[in-house]
């Protein structure tokens, strides 16, 4: 089914077939106008709107085609409970999508992206077990799945992710290297609140406690950012003091990184990476920075 509705910039298309919208996409780029695609799991917020108005100011695909996906992903859920909890709000999204001024919204359903008898998945190597994947089996593996499904549908000239995402980032940067699939992926810095919190669909589940102490995390980053010049240990140590000192996080991990994830050098820029449990939500958040001066 394909519905059409007014937007700011023209008409926004709703595709749920995944034939249909290929279709499209491939005419628009013999046209010779560029495809970004958006990959979204909806509950649009803020930080997906820096995402759009990123994709509308590709200075290398000026008058680029915005395509933007919804799809609450199961294969990416490691529990059904989180699965069915995910917030989905599909109406607000396409009046997002709408003000944004999206071309095409690719909202596919489940049976539509995992058809009986499809059985291929891609693995992510040994960085897809570590960190959030250790924490997650199989989260990986169903995130590069569906982001190569997705590729291979839409076909687009650059695909835009979130750095708030990190190690998903990385992953599907190297899926892109590896299986030379012809996009470039384009990380955009993190979107936060006033008080450094992330912005997350995940959000909507801190009552007002829960979202008091969240903000320990992006504190305890700027924390470990602070200590950079003296090295990875008063790095983690600077960080640890301020989650320790808020028992409402739930620590899960805290760790210094390369900016690919592998170990963290002397000297040089890193990533340091946090997974917490606040209430009963997981948060994860990350901050890049240079460790032993500049
Ligand atoms: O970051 C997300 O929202 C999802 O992991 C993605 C990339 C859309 C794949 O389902």
């Amino acid at each position: 089914m394909t519905a059409v509705q007014a937007t700011s910039r023209g008409e926004l298309a709703v595709y749920d077939d995944p034939a249909a919208l290929s279709a499209v996409t491939r005419e628009v780029r013999r046209a010779g106008r560029r495809v970004v695609l958006v990959p979204t799991m909806g509950a649009l917020h803020a930080g997906h709107r820096s995402l759009i108005r990123a994709a509308h100011s590709c200075s290398d695909a000026p008058d680029a085609t915005v395509v933007l996906s919804i799809f609450v992903n199961p294969l990416q859920f490691n529990s059904p409970t989180d699965l069915d909890r995910y917030p989905r709000q599909f109406e607000a999204d396409l009046a997002v999508c709408q003000q944004e001024g999206v071309e095409m919204v690719f909202a596919p359903s489940v049976e539509a992206m995992y058809p009986p008898g499809s059985d291929t998945t891609v693995a992510p190597g040994a960085l897809g077990a570590e960190l959030e994947g250790a924490s997650r089996p199989g989260h990986f593996v169903g995130v590069l799945t569906v982001v190569a499904k997705l590729f291979g549908i839409v076909g687009p000239d650059r695909a835009l992710f979130g750095e708030k995402d990190y190690q998903q980032l990385v992953l599907i940067q190297r899926m892109v290297a590896d299986l030379r699939m012809d996009v470039k992926v384009i990380g955009l810095p993190t979107v936060r609140d006033p008080d450094g919190l992330a912005v997350s669909s995940r959000n909507v589940h801190l009552d007002r406690a829960a979202r008091a102490a969240a903000a320990t995390l992006p504190a305890a980053l700027a924390a470990g950012a602070r200590q950079a010049p003296r090295g990875g240990e008063a790095v983690l140590a600077a960080a640890h003091e301020v989650l320790s000192a808020q028992p409402a996080v739930l620590l899960d991990y805290l760790a210094l990184r390369d900016p690919q994830l592998g170990p963290a050098p002397s000297r040089g820029p890193a990533r340091l990476l946090v997974a917490a449990i606040v209430g009963s939500t997981r948060l994860i958040d990350n901050m890049s920075l240079h460790l032993g001066g500049l």
